[in-house]
């Protein structure tokens, strides 16, 4: 039995293990491999999550394991290591986190720490959720290096906001993320995963819309979007620590 202290000390430098060698040498479990894309799984655990009443204490508790990469503010890293988890839609955390159990979306540095035999099944899902979306977000997000930005609004406006919205808010009722107030680095990865069809499980009419992006559009859309900001109702003073994980 690994100790819930040693889990949370190791998980973060089992990430850059994993990262740096590419691969699960001494992992506890490795995801199936599949080159199956997916938006939206049949019959997934997701449906259930997304009904059951949530218990935040138990969320809490489940995030400890969490906090290890996503740091205990649920921030994550400027350099896109880590994505800012903070503040998002519960449907969109349920249904990422799902997809990432279930194989849909390949993540072998979260992966074996996601998993039922770790977290615990839909409540789990319900409660750890629950948690990270009251989470306040990052008022001070990485950003790009802003030489572009009229043409990033323009590709914005013309691409972008009829799912992820004017300022980038999203929308919970159908899985669209929040992408404003997200790190640029990890903002430019998935984008760039989700065009190659790397990302499996991403929304095939966004992978269309983005066929003809070229870098420069890509970096131009990615900053501009860096620097929306969230509602300040949802984000945190500068310097806040989680008093939850002191
Ligand atoms: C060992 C490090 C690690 C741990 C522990 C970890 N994660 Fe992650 N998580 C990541 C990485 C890395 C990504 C981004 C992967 C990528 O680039 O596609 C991620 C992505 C996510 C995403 C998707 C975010 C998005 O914007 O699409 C969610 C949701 C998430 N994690 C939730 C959790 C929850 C809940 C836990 C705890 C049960 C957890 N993570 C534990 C490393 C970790
Ligand atoms: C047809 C709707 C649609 C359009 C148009 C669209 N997106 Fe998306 N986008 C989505 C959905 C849905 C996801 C989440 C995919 C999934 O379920 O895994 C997503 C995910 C993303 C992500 C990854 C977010 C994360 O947290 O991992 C980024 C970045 C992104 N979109 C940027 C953009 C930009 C920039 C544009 C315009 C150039 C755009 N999208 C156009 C629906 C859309």
């Amino acid at each position: 039995m690994m100790s819930k202290t040693w889990l949370v000390g190791g998980a973060a430098a089992l990430a850059v293990a994993a990262m740096t060698s590419g691969a699960w040498a001494a992992g506890p479990a490795q995801a199936p491999k599949s080159d199956k894309k997916v938006w939206m799984s049949e019959g997934s655990e997701r449906d259930e999550a997304l009904k059951l009443k949530p218990n935040l204490e138990n969320g809490k508790d489940i995030y400890e394991v969490c906090s290890a990469c996503h740091m205990p503010e649920g921030w994550g890293l400027v350099d896109g290591t880590f994505p800012q988890v903070a503040g998002q839609h519960r449907t969109v955390l349920i249904k990422q986190l799902e997809d990432i159990r279930e194989g849909n979306r390949d993540n072998p540095t979260m992966y074996p720490f996601a998993l039922p035999s770790e977290i615990g099944g839909a409540q789990a899902v319900t409660d750890v959720t629950d948690y990270i979306a009251r989470l306040p977000m990052n008022p001070k997000n990485g950003v790009g290096p802003g030489d572009d930005l009229e043409h990033g609004k323009k590709l914005y406006a013309d691409n972008c906001t009829r799912c992820h919205g004017e300022t980038g808010e999203g929308d919970a009722a159908k899985f669209f993320p929040r992408i404003h107030g997200q790190h640029y680095a990890y903002l430019v990865r998935q984008y760039q995963w989700i065009k190659e069809g790397k990302r499996r499980n991403a929304n095939p009419d966004m992978v269309k819309q983005i066929q003809q992006f070229t870098d420069k559009d890509t970096k131009a859309v990615l900053d501009y979007v860096s620097r929306l900001k969230p509602p300040k109702e949802l984000t945190a003073e500068p310097g806040w620590k989680n008093p939850d994980f002191k």
